[in-house]
C-alpha cells in the first residue's frame, strides 16, 4: 500500500526533483515557506503527472512542522521523509543557518520519527562542505546532545569564531560559511547518531552529500561554473534529477540494509581534491 511521501524544501531545486522521483512510492507532500514558490512547484509537478499536495511549513518552527505532520496524515499514512529544506551560506546569517539547517532538521526528525510507517526511511541533505569541516572538541561534545528546542542556539554559541579556528581555510571564511560547513558536518553525524533509534522502529535514516548542483541555492555565473566544474573529475556541475534518482534508489526497500551513513554524490570532486589521481 502506498504511503505519503514528505519532502521539505520540495518547492525548489533538488527537493522538487526528488518529489517527482519518489512519487512512485505514493502521493507526495511538498513543504516550504513561500506560497508563490510552492504554487509554481505544484503546477510543474502536476503537469508531470505527480499526485502532489502543498503544505506551508517553516521547519525552524516546531509548531509549523507538527502542523505539517497533522495535515499530511489526513492524506494517508506517512512513509518516507526527505528533509531538503535549508538556506544558503552566501545569503544567510549564521543565526538563520543554525535555526533552519540545524534546529529545523531536529524538528523534522523529532516530529516524523514516531509517525513513519515501518519499512520507511528518512533522507537528510548534508554536503561536501560538511566533509571538509573538522568540528572543534566543544562542538563535538555538543553533537551528543542533539535534541531540544534550544539545540540551534547551542549550536550557534559553539561555532568557532573564524579567526580562532585552527584550520587555516576555516579561519579565512566568513561566519555564515563556517556556520554552513559546521551545520552540514553535524547533519552527517546526526543521521548516523539516529540509526539505532530509527532501526528500533523498523526505519532507516541516511544523509546524502551533494557536491555542486545547478539549483537556485548556488550563485552560478560563468566564472563559478568554470571553476567548480574544473574541481570535479567529471568536469561539470550536477543535475538535480541525478540527485533525485539517487534519493529514489536509497529510499527503495530493495536497499533496506543501508542506514546510518552518508552517501557522497559530487562528480568526483572530493576524490580529485583529496586523493592523488592516477595518470
Ligand atoms: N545546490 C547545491 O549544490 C548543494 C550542495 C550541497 C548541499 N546542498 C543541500 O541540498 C539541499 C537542497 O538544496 P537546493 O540547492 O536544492 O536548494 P534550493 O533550490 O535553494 O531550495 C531550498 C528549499 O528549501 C526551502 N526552505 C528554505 N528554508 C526553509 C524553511 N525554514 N522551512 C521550510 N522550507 C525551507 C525553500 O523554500 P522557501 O524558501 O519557500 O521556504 C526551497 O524549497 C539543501 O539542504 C542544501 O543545503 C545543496
Amino acid at each position: 500500500m502506498s504511503k505519503v511521501q514528505i519532502v521539505t524544501g520540495g518547492t525548489s531545486g533538488m527537493g522538487k526533483a526528488t518529489a517527482k522521483a519518489i512519487s512512485k512510492y505514493g502521493p507526495v507532500v511538498i513543504a516550504g515557506r513561500s506560497l508563490e514558490r510552492m504554487q509554481g512547484a505544484l503546477d510543474e509537478l502536476r503537469a508531470d503527472g505527480v499526485e502532489v499536495y502543498g503544505i506551508a511549513c517553516d521547519i525552524s518552527d516546531i509548531e509549523s512542522v507538527k502542523n505539517l505532520a497533522v495535515e499530511a496524515s489526513k492524506i494517508g499514512e506517512i512513509g518516507n521523509v526527505v528533509n531538503a529544506a535549508a538556506v544558503a551560506m552566501e545569503t544567510s546569517t549564521p543565526e538563520q543557518i543554525a535555526r533552519i539547517d540545524v534546529q529545523g532538521t531536529v524538528n523534522v526528525v523529532e516530529t516524523f520519527l514516531p509517525l513513519m510507517a515501518e519499512g520507511s526511511a528518512m533522507g537528510l541533505f548534508s554536503s561536501t562542505t560538511g566533509r571538509m569541516y573538522q568540528p572543534t572538541p566543544e562542538q563535538h561534545a555538543l553533537y551528543a546532545e542533539s535534541f531540544g528546542q534550544d539545540f540551534g542556539d547551542r549550536f550557534l554559541a559553539a561555532l568557532p569564531q573564524g579567526m580562532d579556528s585552527a584550520d587555516e581555510r576555516i579561519a579565512q571564511m566568513p561566519p555564515s560559511y563556517v556556520a554552513y560547513f559546521a551545520a552540514k558536518n553535524w547533519v552527517m553525524y546526526y543521521a548516523a547518531a539516529n540509526a539505532s533509534r530509527f532501526g528500533a522502529r523498523g526505519l532507516r535514516i541516511f544523509s546524502v552529500a551533494p557536491g555542486s548542483f545547478v539549483t537556485p541555492m548556488l550563485p552560478i555565473d560563468e566564472g563559478f561554473r568554470a571553476m567548480t566544474s574544473a574541481q570535479t573529475a567529471l568536469g561539470r556541475l550536477g543535475d538535480p534529477d541525478e540527485m533525485a534518482s539517487l534519493f529514489a534508489a536509497l529510499l527503495d526497500p530493495s536497499v533496506a540494509y543501508l542506514t546510518g551513513t552518508d552517501v557522497l554524490m559530487d562528480g568526483g570532486m572530493f576524490a580529485k581534491q583529496f586523493v592523488p589521481q592516477l595518470a
